[in-house]
This record gives structure tokens, C-alpha cells and sequence, in this order.
């Protein structure tokens, strides 16, 4: 039997763990033949409901999970993990300025990017959820020196699946049969949905879509709005279908996908983009936690310009947590 895998799960008894955790534990991400261990982190206050989700995992009885640790310490619920869900964060409260939202999530990231660095294994591999999860993820990076820059990532594929859903209703074809679609830049209303290289069963969406007031007057807005869109509806934050994200994030990047998926990464420069910011690209995966992102394709004036407005925003989240980076360049990047 192979050894369990630890995971680790932040902001356990939130609604996006909620859905999740069920899901990880009946081996929906790493397979039915993978054992698991969990490990669970909340704040002190959310201890008592913590207890509460893991009397349902118990009884759920699943088989491939072997043990759960419930803790308020980032020390140990990082220890020895594989792989950690970074969801756990704090939502601005009413009348509460952008920059101290951002300030006290940095707090929270940087915190658990040490912790991270100290405890987890070598090859750990990190997806931050909990928002802002671009300039989130670059915190947790630049405070974790030993860990490998491309083990933190930000997740985009929220975004990048809603998408999907709605070019298959537009030109009424199967989710699988769209490939070469990206979410570039920020995970905010800044994002570019680019259609641009997208294509249909490999044909070009663009001349299937035949309709550019669509493109860019109904599916680039919408995709950009979905999580206000959802909210209004529901009266609550997308919970489900984050955590369904998470968890296709994860899967792809831990066993490969043979397509275009998109996630927040490290900027090296590609396409101008300024280095050292977490902004959303189009990767591959290759199994394992390799990935490259895709190079060298053709970049029109438009995409462009929408994917700095997104990059912009980046920088200035960046320069508004610079007091909690330290002064140190990240392994291998310039910043
Ligand atoms: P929630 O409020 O239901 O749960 C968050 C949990 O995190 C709470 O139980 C809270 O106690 C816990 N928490 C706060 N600070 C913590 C800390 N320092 N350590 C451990 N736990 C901590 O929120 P929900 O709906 O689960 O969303 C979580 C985050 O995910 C939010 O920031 C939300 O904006 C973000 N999100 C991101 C999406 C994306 O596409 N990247 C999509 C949807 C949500």
C-alpha cells in the first residue's frame, strides 16, 4: 500500500473547506489508490466548528483517509506536507480600505510562508486561494527562501473554468473540446479572459464564435464580474465551485494535464511582464509539480494592453505590502 500523502488545509472550517475536504478525502484528487492524511488549520475562534467538520469527515468513513490533525499552529499543521490548500483568509469588513484588507492578509501569508519553509517537505507544493491570492501567493514566496519560487501559486482557474462553461454554451460544443485558453493577470475584475488562441476540437474559436460584440462586450466582462454575478445571487461567495477549482488545480499540476490550464505563477518576464509578480499564464503541466508556461505566442496590441492593466494593479498591490517582504531577491528571479 503506498504511504499516505499530507495535505494541508487552511481555513478548514470555511465554506470553500467545507466542499473540499469531502472531496479530497474520497480521493478525488490524487486517485482512489492514494491514502491521505489531513491537517487542518482555522483561527483559535473556529476551533469548536473545526471539531464539528471533522466529526462529518469521520463519518463519512472514507477509506483512503487515515488521520486528521486539527491545530490554530502553522507549525504544525504545515508539518511534513505535500501538498497545502492556502484558503484561510480575512474578508474586507465593511467600510474597510482595499490596503488594509490586503495588509492584514499579508500578515497571515507571510506568516505561513515561513511556517511553510520551516516544516513542510522540500517538494511541497502550495495553492493559495484566499484573496487577494496573486499578491497572497508572492508573499508567502518571498518568505519562504528554501522553497523552489514555482511551489507557490495562485489560483486562476476558477476563472478560466467559468469560462469554459461559457464558450461551450455559446458555440454549443463539450468543455473538452476547448484547448489554448488563458486567464492572464490578476484574480480581480483586472483579469484578461483571452480567447485570442482558443480553439474548438482544434479549430480556431474565434472564427467559430464569429461574433466579437460577444467576445468583447458579454464573455470578457461576465467572466470578469462571475464572482460579483454569483454573489448577488446567492448572497454568499462561489463555495463549491472554488473548491472544485482548487482541487483541478491541484490534481493537474500533481499528475499533468494535456492542455492549456491556467494559474497564477512567478513572472520571469515573459511577454514584458514585469518580474516577480504572481500574475496568472497559460502552463502546461507535466506531472509531479513541473509546469511550463507557454511561450512565444503571438501577443496582439489589445491583449496586451488589457494584460498590463491587470499587471499594473499587481504592482500596486505589491508596492502596498513592500513593508512586509523582506529584503531579499527571490531564488532565481530578479525582482
Ligand atoms: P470563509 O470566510 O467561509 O472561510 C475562511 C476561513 O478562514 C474562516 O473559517 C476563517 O476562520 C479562516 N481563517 C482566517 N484567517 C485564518 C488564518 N490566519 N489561518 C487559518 N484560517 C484562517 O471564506 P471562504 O468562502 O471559504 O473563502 C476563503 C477565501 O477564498 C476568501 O479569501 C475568498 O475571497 C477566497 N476565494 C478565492 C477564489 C479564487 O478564485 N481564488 C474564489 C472564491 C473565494
Amino acid at each position: 500500500e503506498l504511504q499516505p500523502a499530507t495535505i494541508t488545509v487552511t481555513g478548514a472550517a470555511g465554506a470553500i473547506a467545507y466542499s473540499l475536504l469531502f472531496r479530497l478525502a474520497s480521493g478525488e484528487m490524487l486517485g482512489k489508490n492514494q491514502p491521505i492524511n489531513l491537517r487542518l488549520l482555522e483561527r483559535t475562534e473556529a476551533m469548536q466548528a473545526l471539531q464539528g467538520v471533522v466529526m462529518e469527515l469521520q463519518d463519512g468513513a472514507f477509506p483512503l483517509l487515515k488521520n486528521i490533525v486539527v491545530t490554530d499552529d502553522a507549525d504544525e499543521a504545515f508539518k511534513d506536507a505535500d501538498y497545502t490548500f492556502l484558503v484561510g483568509a480575512k474578508p474586507r469588513s465593511k467600510g474597510q480600505e482595499r490596503g488594509d484588507m490586503l495588509k492584514e492578509n499579508a500578515a497571515i501569508f507571510k506568516e505561513q510562508g515561513r511556517s511553510i519553509d520551516r516544516v513542510a517537505k522540500s517538494s511541497v507544493l502550495s495553492v493559495v486561494v484566499g484573496n487577494p491570492a496573486n499578491t497572497n501567493a508572492m508573499i508567502a514566496s518571498y518568505n519562504a527562501p528554501n522553497t523552489p519560487r514555482t511551489s507557490f501559486t495562485a489560483m486562476t482557474r476558477l476563472d478560466h473554468d467559468r469560462a469554459l462553461a461559457q464558450i461551450s454554451k455559446k458555440v454549443n460544443c463539450q468543455v473538452e473540446d476547448i484547448d489554448r485558453f488563458a486567464i492572464w493577470g490578476n484574480h480581480s475584475s483586472t483579469q484578461y479572459p483571452d480567447l485570442s488562441h482558443a480553439t474548438i476540437r482544434g479549430k480556431w474559436a474565434w472564427d467559430l464564435i464569429k461574433d466579437e460584440d460577444w467576445i468583447y462586450n458579454k464573455f470578457i466582462p461576465r467572466v470578469q464580474q462571475r464572482g460579483a454575478e454569483i454573489i448577488n445571487a446567492r448572497g454568499k461567495s462561489s463555495a463549491a465551485s472554488a473548491a472544485d477549482a482548487a482541487l483541478r488545480h491541484m490534481r493537474d499540476w500533481v499528475l499533468g494535464s494535456n492542455k492549456w490550464v491556467s494559474m497564477g505563477v512567478c513572472s520571469e518576464g515573459w511577454y514584458g511582464i514585469t518580474r516577480g509578480v504572481w500574475t496568472s499564464v497559460p502552463v502546461q503541466c507535466f506531472g509531479d509539480g513541473k509546469f511550463g508556461v507557454i511561450r512565444d505566442i503571438p501577443m496582439s496590441k489589445e491583449s496586451a494592453s488589457r494584460i498590463n492593466k491587470s499587471i499594473d494593479e499587481l504592482l500596486q498591490e505589491k508596492s502596498m505590502v513592500k513593508d512586509l517582504l523582506p529584503n531579499q531577491t527571490l531564488r532565481g528571479v530578479e525582482v
